[in-house]
């Protein structure tokens, strides 16, 4: 008998996968720095393409992933309701309004396995945040996309007008991703009256912690009782982006159906002991953080400004950049490579004459700039 392996690549039964998959471009993360430099053969690689937070955990957030190292034998608690009733006691909510998940990432899968069927619908506004659209299309749903305002916030108007009667969710990423506009108060509440009975309201505020004072507020949202559901994350500002810690705020009834499809484990033991670490250090640590950041989107925006470039004002830990072309932005974003810079650029995002760099650390964003000039000078 011949134990030679087969020559050809398997191929997988006709009509295996599920039709809908046939119209879904797979997500393409951000590129790891240990790729670019063994492909580039660069030795010093900065990456600014997640948006992760650049700073370390929290330092009670350290302490605890340590302490809870030894325990890891044993499957996580699958309630995670430490950091449910820490979230509750902070946001005003009962523990039955809150569900910890593997980053926003893995709720949004829940949501959208949960909710959505052939035939039905989301609304987003659009360039944006992919997940939502890739989770939708999964399920073999339609998107409509509203296209954004000038400043790069949601149109919520044009929103508005895309919800039909097969809309079951319509998502307000603020800020969005990849452009960096919010949308305000008061205007989202005017929005959230307006829609009709029949469909479920998202607020993405992914980058919530990152907003001026005075801006929209998902958490009190649903604290007042009303049908919509808010996503939040330890990615960004609190620097847990490894761990995949993010929650979700919504009506009970909301929770307990997303409790049926999702994993009963999903969220490390690790992962809740930081994330409720993270919680009780944050007042101290948390401000200085959101400060350098804005501080420092300043300056790399008006660096860019003196490059001769224009990024859309921003109120998260990124800025989008448009180059005028995909060509120019793919040219860029090689020629930063090339530097030891990674930053991303966002076709898959609806973007694809730009690219997006993340806020990091004073030095990286005066090293992405000195780069940046460098590269817009060989591209011309
Ligand atoms: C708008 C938005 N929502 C959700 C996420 C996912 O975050 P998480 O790391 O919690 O999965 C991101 C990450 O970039 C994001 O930009």
């Amino acid at each position: 008998m011949s134990t030679d392996p087969p020559t050809a690549p398997a191929a997988l039964p006709h009509g295996l996968l599920r039709p809908a998959l046939a119209g879904v471009d797979a997500y393409e993360p951000g590129r790891p720095i240990e790729d670019v430099q063994r492909e580039l053969g660069v030795s010093s690689v900065i990456k600014l393409a997640s948006n992760e937070g650049p700073f370390p955990p929290m330092p009670a957030a350290i302490e605890a992933i340590r302490a809870a190292a030894p325990g890891v034998r044993v499957y996580p608690d699958p309630g995670a309701w430490a950091l449910r009733d820490a979230l509750a006691a902070r946001l005003g909510l009962d523990p039955l309004q809150i569900l910890p998940g593997a980053g926003v990432d893995g709720l949004i899968k829940f949501m959208c396995l949960a909710l959505l069927e052939p035939g039905d619908e989301i609304a987003m506004g659009w360039p944006s945040f992919l997940s939502w659209r890739v989770g939708a299309q999964i399920q073999g749903a339609g998107v409509r996309t509203a296209a954004l305002r000038a400043d790069g916030s949601y149109d919520l108007d044009a929103l508005a007008a895309e919800v039909t009667d097969r809309t079951k969710i319509v998502v307000v990423v603020s800020p969005n991703n990849p452009t960096g506009g919010a949308v305000g108060a008061g205007e989202l509440r005017a929005f959230l009256d307006a829609l009709p009975g029949h469909v479920l309201p998202v607020i993405d505020e992914a980058y919530f912690e990152y907003l001026p004072p005075g801006s929209h507020d998902g958490a009190a949202l649903v604290a007042e009782g009303r049908p919509l559901a808010v996503m939040r994350t330890f990615s960004k500002a609190y620097g847990l982006a490894g761990l995949r810690v993010g929650y979700m705020l919504a009506p009970a009834a909301l929770v307990a159906a997303l409790g049926v499809v999702r994993n009963v484990f999903d969220v490390s033991a690790p992962a809740q002991a930081a994330a409720v670490a993270s919680l009780a250090d944050s007042d101290e640590h948390l401000p200085a953080r959101i400060s350098l950041n804005a501080s420092e989107r300043a300056m790399t925006a008006s660096g860019l400004r003196a490059l001769g470039l224009e990024p859309l004002p921003s109120t998260a830990n990124f800025l989008l950049i448009d180059l005028g072309s995909p060509e120019r932005a793919l040219a860029l974003n090689a020629a930063l490579l090339r530097r030891g810079v990674i930053v991303r650029p966002t076709r898959a995002f609806g973007a694809p004459s730009c690219v997006r760099v993340t806020i990091g650390l004073p030095e990286e964003n005066a090293r992405f700039l000195g780069a940046a000039a460098e590269a817009l000078a060989e591209i011309r």
